[in-house]
């Protein structure tokens, strides 16, 4: 029997693998679009960005302070090279999630797995 994320150590609000998160035509391309899920006290961030043909997934959670990169859905920068931290300007590659410029530059953000399934963003 599957351990709740709770079990796991994990953060009890992150979705489960299989909960749909929103049409892919919702997000641009290049784009990127954040969702928050709330249980009881704890509330767990991510965000995808698609891009160059990409989707990829990442708990929306600076590795510098831990705040959230951005608000609006504002996580790439103007010309889409490049996810930008809204907190002190950390610039991400969006492919893999590493620093490249920044305070926590070598550092890389966390991972969120997401597919694409009958059109729709899930989380893998
Ligand atoms: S919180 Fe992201 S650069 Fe400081």
């Amino acid at each position: 029997m599957a351990r709740s994320h709770r079990e796991a150590g994990l953060n009890p609000a992150q979705p489960p693998a299989g909960t749909r998160l929103c049409a892919l035509d919702e997000v641009a391309e290049p784009g990127a679009k954040g969702f928050r899920f709330r249980t009881d006290e704890a509330m767990f961030a991510g965000f995808v960005v698609r891009r160059a043909g990409t989707l990829v997934g990442y708990v929306d959670s600076c590795p510098h302070a831990g705040w959230p990169l951005a608000m609006m859905d504002r996580y790439l920068t103007r010309d889409g090279n490049s996810l930008l931290c809204a907190g002190h300007g950390a610039l991400f590659r969006p492919e893999d999630g590493f620093c490249t410029v920044g305070p926590c530059a070598g550092d890389s953000l966390t991972p969120w797995p997401v597919v694409v399934e009958d059109g729709w963003i899930v989380t893998a």
